[in-house]
């Protein structure tokens, strides 16, 4: 509890360019139970470097990213908005807890196995290792709940177990955080291929559409986007390419499937098509205005990075002496 609301802590990797499903599944429902909440979203900037970044172009991108949580919405004088990098209470206590986590337990963990083959050339131990840093930037604000997407559960568990095992031996420290999973139906997937997740990293760029798409692109990779010979807008499993298309749609309008089954009854992929790419232009076209509009506005932004920085290492420093006292570190004078 902070100032008598519940506390919610979630961040996104400023890696690749963020897509629509960044947006729809993640960003918007961060948007619309903001005020229900103290939150605290990060830039996570610190996992970035667990694979090798370019240094300009991981600062021109969470940069970017902290921009677009404000232009999607999350007003930063509520929402403390925030680079990890700049509040050093995070590395502090992801050490603390490196020595409250077991080798075997980080062994376990899929994203770890994933990434570990994708970069076999860079195996580090920040890899290994990121799930102790997320569990402590969770903890560092004592969340109670924090929004993620399922291939996030197991780093939520983790850190679950982590806190546990700390309170266990030193009293109650840490806010044990559930996880908040938003609605279903709001997983989007690749344009191109429909059994797989729309991602910053496809490829393919016609599987994505980029938060930063014009217009004309939008339109033109959803009239290529992959369907099916049905010729039949139907919400069913059978027609994956098409769930997709009604889920986006929905997404964006308010819509419900049914609604969408009914409209579209009778009419072609193309009209249907259209309309869902015109939809998207919809959400996207404002999001984009604003956006241009705090890019220009350099030392607004830069104030607003300042001042939720400083506020997020006071509520962090609270925890983290709190945890340096129990764990018997020397006191400081003042
Ligand atoms: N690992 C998360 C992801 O890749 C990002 C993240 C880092 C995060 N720290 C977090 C999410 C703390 C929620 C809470 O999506």
């Amino acid at each position: 509890m902070l100032d008598g609301k519940k506390v919610l802590f979630s961040g996104m990797q400023a890696t690749g360019n963020l897509t629509l499903g960044n947006y729809l599944g993640a960003l918007k429902n961060w948007v619309s139970i903001a005020d229900d909440y103290e939150t605290f979203y990060s830039v996570v900037d610190m996992h970035s470097i667990t694979i090798r970044q370019d240094p300009a172009e991981l600062r021109r991108r969470a940069r970017t990213l902290l921009t677009l949580y404000i232009a999607a919405g999350l007003d930063p004088e509520k929402n403390c908005i925030y680079y990890q990098s700049h509040v050093s209470g995070h590395a502090e206590l992801a050490w603390i807890l490196n020595c409250f986590t077991y080798m075997g337990e980080l062994n376990r963990m899929t994203q770890f196995k994933d990434k570990a083959a994708k970069h076999a050339d860079n195996i580090n131990a920040g890899l290994f290792t990121y799930p102790v840093l997320m569990a402590a930037d969770i903890l560092l604000y004592q969340a109670d709940v924090v929004p993620v997407g399922i291939d996030q559960m197991q780093h939520l568990e983790i850190t679950r177990d982590i806190a546990q095992r700390f309170n266990a031996i030193y009293g109650d420290v840490f806010t044990i955080p559930e996880v908040y999973l938003g609605k279903v139906g709001a997983k989007i997937m690749s344009l191109q291929d429909p059994a797989r997740k729309m991602s910053k990293s496809d490829e393919n760029p016609n599987g994505s559409i980029y938060l930063m798409d014009d217009p004309d692109t939008v339109i033109r990779k959803f009239k290529r986007a992959v369907t099916d010979s049905e010729a039949c807008v139907r919400y069913c499993d059978e027609q994956p390419g098409i769930h997709n298309l009604i889920d986006i749609y929905c997404a964006c309008t308010g819509r419900t499937p049914e609604e969408t089954e009914k409209e579209f009854d009778g009419k072609g992929y193309g009209d249907f098509k259209m309309a869902v790419g015109e939809a998207v232009v919809g959400v996207l076209k404002p999001l984009q205005e604003r956006f241009a509009d705090l890019q220009k506005n350099k030392d607004y932004l830069d104030g607003i990075i300042k001042a939720n920085a400083e506020k997020a290492q006071y509520v962090s420093n609270k925890t983290l002496r709190k945890v340096q006292k129990k764990i018997g570190f020397p006191e400081r004078v003042r």
